[in-house]
């Protein structure tokens, strides 16, 4: 056993493959834990946690379902498409079927609202967004380089972007002083403190629609990335895996719209080998689990590299050929958008408008399928230390898994990230009837909480030990696998607890 860790798989393991850096270890991680310990269900578990941290796209599966009992031939495990079952199931080549890469090409362009063509030759599979990033950076840098991100950001990217490449990310601080948008100004100080400090930054990283903020960029803040980028021969990354979920105006740009039409209005030559999308399946149709990534580069370079790379997470035939009949049927994918687009406007204005009755506020978004709710007002200092305080309570007591901001880097204490399209209309009552409880009655009526067996006290110290040792049980788990996880550490006895007072400004 390696003494100083204590930890006997440390002596016998990578350091690549024991380090921190997969960045497991964080509330936004913890909050998955403890919905999986102790899961809401409307009628076996009614108490429990209500799953409101994952961005899971599950408002228009019933359309899915009925296009697929249409199609029976689009599945090769059916009697009607099992005549295909040997071709697919045999099919090995990295470049994927061709029906498959200009059924996607074609379905990126709908996304787009056909303001853009997108090349099928440069259309690049990995494993979800997760892989493509990772397979990009893989492309564009080596260890020790760095890339600048905006903050707040997707936590994920601290294990996609930094954990197997060895790359740092630097981020931008972006405040809510102008409504978190990027400025220009930012992103040069950034990347100039880097250069003082002899780091070589590689390219900037854009998410667009916006995780966590639920917003768009603009034309003009693209164009100024873009030319800002380009001046300093670095790579522009743009995450586009939110695309679809626009719901209100502003419409989407994409940075191929840029690319394309605005490029020859721009006074600068753009050079587009630097340019990059990352794209997926997982939140614009909602197949999180089929793992459809796609790396679409302007940089010939890039994409046979990425080619190459791609082996290591190919997209199954059997998806793939599935994929491809459904992204095909124009007339399916086009009321799709246009009812998924139309149904996550409805959800978000009911749980926003939910919220702002008991007077919480929300940054305006357009898209995405969270929103960035402001929880500055309930604080009791301006501190992270404050807000991990206020989330532990909302987990523990309130029985919400929502994100702190401290989770995506978040520069300013208090806003938290709560995803609405995961759960259906009756969750989010109960949703916003729990948030109504914690503005409202606070931990002085205690009572109110025991009524309705919500308790709205907890213990610190407890909390923490109990994550440590959860952590230490789980360290064969992944972050979201419900299996044999050790029963719920933040459920526990009343005599442990502690009072917590929040205080309501
Ligand atoms: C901005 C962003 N990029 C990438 C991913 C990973 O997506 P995928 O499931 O396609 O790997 C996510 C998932 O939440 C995300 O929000």
């Amino acid at each position: 056993m390696d003494s100083e860790s204590g930890n006997f798989n440390s002596v016998f393991l990578s350091k690549l493959a024991i380090s921190e850096e997969h960045g497991e270890n964080s509330p936004y991680f913890d909050g998955w834990k403890a919905y999986d310990n102790d899961p809401f269900h409307l009628v076996k578990n009614p108490n429990g946690v209500i799953q409101m941290g994952l961005a899971e796209n599950q408002l228009s599966f019933d359309l899915i379902e009925e296009w697929i009992k249409r199609n029976p031939k689009a599945s090769i495990c059916t009697t009607e498409g099992i005549k295909s079952f040997r071709n697919i199931a045999n099919f090995q080549d990295y470049h994927g079927l061709p029906e498959f890469r200009s059924a996607i090409a074609k379905f990126m362009e709908k996304t787009r609202r056909g303001r853009v063509k997108f090349d099928t030759e440069r259309v690049v599979m990995a494993g979800g967004a997760t892989g493509a990033n990772e397979t990009l950076i893989f492309c564009l840098a080596d260890p020790g380089d760095a890339f600048l991100v905006p903050s707040p950001y997707y936590p994920g990217f601290n294990r996609d972007l930094r954990w197997r490449t060895g790359v740092q990310l630097l981020p931008i601080p972006c405040y809510s002083s102008n409504n978190f948008k990027i400025t220009t100004e930012a992103v040069k100080e950034t990347y100039e403190k880097a250069q003082q400090s002899n780091i070589k930054v590689k390219g900037l990283i854009l998410t667009n629609p916006s995780n966590p903020l639920g917003t768009t960029l603009d034309k003009d803040t693209l164009k100024n990335l873009l030319t800002f980028t380009n001046k300093h021969n670095i790579h522009l990354v743009c995450d586009e895996i939110y695309a679809a979920t626009v719901f209100d105006s502003p419409e989407f740009v994409s940075i191929a719209e840029i690319i394309n039409d605005e490029m020859d209005k721009m006074d600068e030559c753009i050079n587009k080998d630097l340019v990059h999308i990352v794209y997926s399946l997982s939140k614009d149709m909602g197949f999180p689990g089929f793992r459809v990534g796609i790396i679409y580069s302007f940089n010939n370079d890039v994409v046979s590299c990425a080619r190459k790379m791609s082996s290591f997470s190919l997209v199954t035939t059997q998806t793939q050929h599935l994929l491809a009949t459904m992204l095909s049927d124009d007339e399916f994918v086009d009321k799709f958008l246009v009812e998924s687009s139309k149904r996550l406007r409805k959800r978000h204005k009911k749980f926003t408008t939910g919220l702002e009755e008991v007077g919480i506020n929300c940054l305006k978004g357009n898209a995405g399928l969270y929103c960035w709710m402001d929880l500055r007002p309930l604080l009791k200092k301006p501190t992270f230390d404050s807000e991990m305080i206020l989330w532990k309570l909302i987990i523990n007591d309130v029985k919400l898994n929502v994100s702190p901001g401290s989770s995506f880097n978040c520069p300013e204490p208090g806003w938290f990230r709560v995803c609405f399209a995961n759960i259906d209309d009756q969750t989010v009552e109960i949703a916003l009837g729990r948030i109504q409880m914690l503005v409202e009655n606070g931990a002085k009526n205690k009572q109110q909480w025991k009524r309705n067996n919500l308790r709205l006290s907890f213990s610190n110290r407890k909390y923490d030990e109990n994550v440590m040792s959860s952590r230490m049980n789980m360290n064969m788990m992944s972050p979201h696998s419900p299996i044999n996880i050790p029963k719920s550490p933040l459920v526990r006895e009343e005599e442990e607890e502690e009072e917590y007072e929040i205080v309501v400004r």
